[in-house]
């Protein structure tokens, strides 16, 4: 059996990936592809654990903080992806290692060479097929973020400077991995995203845009 596909949504707050991820899946769905939504950090039992002390806790030294990103992200790997995609699944996740690079990496100053080292370790060569990432500058995405009337979590909670560097750090990583990457400009009525995400659909993994 063919393994399945690795698409990821990545960005900073209020672009809408939740939403756009969920689109994704019933849209692969209706295609007749077998396809799994999933989210990080969480995605599997130990991971959502993680995630709860990770989202409300009191926070970390910024290495401790990536170092947990990654033991959740290995539990959601072994445990959910890797099983999925070996059985012919296409797996949908919202955020996975970019995020680590933007927010960690980016936004709070751990270095590069330790994001490496943890991803080597932790994903064994893994990579999205595709990744999605909606842009939207952060003072409009955490407008959107209040507006959903969910308490903010530890992130949303941090200053204008940390989202600014969180931001440009997706478009780095865009720039960087330019066949892997699609930058979509999340600012634009939901419709349009979707429209632009088929679209890079049918340049980048070959299902048909007009679907
Ligand atoms: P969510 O709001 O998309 O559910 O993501 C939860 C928060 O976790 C979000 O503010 C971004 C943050 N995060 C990181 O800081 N590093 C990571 O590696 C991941 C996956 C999420």
């Amino acid at each position: 059996m063919a393994p399945g596909r690795f698409i990821t949504f990545e960005g900073g707050e209020g672009g809408g990936k939740s939403t756009q991820a969920r689109r994704l899946a019933a849209w692969l769905s209706a295609q007749g592809v077998p396809v799994l939504l999933t989210r990080e950090p969480g995605g599997s039992a130990g991971a959502e654990a993680i995630r709860a002390l990770l989202l409300e806790g009191q926070g970390f030294d910024p290495v401790a903080e990536a170092m947990l990103m990654f033991a959740a992200r290995r539990e959601h790997v072994v445990a959910t992806i890797r099983p999925a995609l070996a059985a012919g699944m296409w797996v949908v996740c919202d955020r996975f290692a970019d995020s680590t690079r933007a927010y960690q990496c980016h936004g709070q100053g751990v270095p590069g060479e330790v994001y490496r080292r943890l991803a080597d370790l932790a994903l064994e060569g893994l990579s999205p097929d595709l990744t999605l990432i909606l842009d939207i500058p952060p003072e409009a995405g955490m407008a959107r973020a209040a507006a959903r009337g969910v308490a903010a979590d530890r992130y949303e909670r941090l200053d204008a400077g940390f989202h600014a560097r969180v931001r440009a750090g997706f478009l780095a990583i865009a720039a960087a991995e330019p066949a892997r990457c699609v930058v979509l400009d999340a600012a634009h009525p939901a419709d349009t995203v979707f429209a632009g995400i088929r679209q890079a659909f049918a340049a980048k993994i070959g299902l048909d845009a007009s679907i």
